[in-house]
């Protein structure tokens, strides 16, 4: 368990029960959804993203949408240039050089594929200084190989996002390494703060996360697909169809995380007794829907901690 385990918000806490038809709910108050201020951050501070894929394009995006830094500060590299025009329409510069980008750079974030941050940050370890701040967006590479790549003393953050990024509705987790400061951590906190929630905690929950958020999209868009297919079986046209599935998983979601509300309580505020969601929800249960969906993250995050012990065996 890391030595920042201790800073993080507490679980949801139990309240009163309700009732609802014969089943006995205790009601539980989650935290509302985080109100986004709006903190001070430098826009003169330059950042680097090493890799130019969609997680790079998504968090640059969020970023650049806060106002918090220019674009003219930021800036991009990649082997090829082929990914390269969309952070160009953003403003953003470009290079082929990680070196170059490293030296231009306060904040660096490595978001190369897992398998090519060895060599990465082989590259530009020997350029990494005290101003730096270096952030991991990398999936199974753990604090542990990220120090032992990177020079001793060098501040350095692991951050796991997800693909929502791209629209500004992430959910993302990040850890801080042993030499990176609280300070680093509110600053990185401040620079994501439109990319989505952005958490910290320790680094064990980081695979955790990987399975419910991470490849938790999946699940939803299987869901939403589901949806669509059963209304299609009843008639419905298929692009019809797929159209209000997806509204209706953003419409549910946001009503969760605006509310505050469990999700039990919104469940139980659509039943009607004898009414049609308690019969749909009989036929989810007697499926498995839950059970199957609590096992799928816990594979999930089981096979992150395996990626992570063979990266780190890799040595
Ligand atoms: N996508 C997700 O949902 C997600 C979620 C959480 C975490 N992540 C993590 O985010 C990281 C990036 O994922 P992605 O989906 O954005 O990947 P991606 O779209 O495949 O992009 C990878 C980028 O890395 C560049 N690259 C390859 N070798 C390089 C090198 N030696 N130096 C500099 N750049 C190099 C590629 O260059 P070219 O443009 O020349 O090909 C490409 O721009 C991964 O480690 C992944 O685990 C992704």
């Amino acid at each position: 368990m890391s030595r920042h385990a201790s800073c993080f918000s507490s679980s949801p806490s139990l309240k009163h029960p309700f009732v609802t038809g014969n089943l006995k709910i205790f009601e539980i108050n989650v935290p509302r959804k985080q109100i986004k201020m709006e903190p001070e951050t430098n826009p003169h501070q330059r950042i680097g993203f090493i890799g130019a894929g969609n997680m790079a394009f998504g968090i640059a995006k969020g970023i650049i949408t806060g106002g918090n830094v220019l674009p003219a500060n930021i800036k991009v590299s990649a082997p090829s240039n082929r990914n390269f025009g969309r952070f160009q329409e953003l403003g953003i510069s470009v290079t082929n050089s990680n070196v170059e980008l490293v030296c231009g750079s306060d904040i660096v974030f490595v978001a190369v594929k897992p398998h090519l941050v060895r060599n990465v940050l082989n590259e530009i370890s020997v350029l990494i200084t005290d101003r730096h701040i270096i952030v991991s967006v990398a999936a199974g590479i753990t604090l542990e190989t990220l120090e032992e790549l990177l020079p001793e003393n060098a501040s350095i953050i692991r951050l796991m996002p997800n693909l929502p990024c791209i629209v500004q509705e992430g959910a993302l987790l990040f850890s801080r390494g042993s030499c990176a400061k609280p300070s680093d951590g509110e600053l990185l906190r401040s620079l994501l703060h439109h990319c989505g929630l952005v958490e910290e905690g320790p680094e064990a929950w980081i695979d955790i996360h990987t399975g419910l958020s991470g490849s938790g999209v999946a699940f939803v868009y299987l869901f939403s697909e589901a949806l669509a297919e059963g209304a299609i079986k009843m008639g419905m046209p298929s692009s019809l169809a797929h159209t209000i599935a997806s509204q209706t998983v953003l419409g549910a979601g946001r009503l969760l995380r605006d509310s505050g509300k469990h999700p039990a309580q919104l469940r139980s505020e659509v039943c009607t007794p004898g009414g049609t969601t308690i019969y749909g929800l009989h036929t989810l249960e007697q499926g498995g829907v839950r059970a199957a969906t609590m096992s799928a993250v816990e594979s999930a995050t089981e096979r992150a901690r395996r990626l992570g012990q063979m990266s780190a065996a890799r040595k």
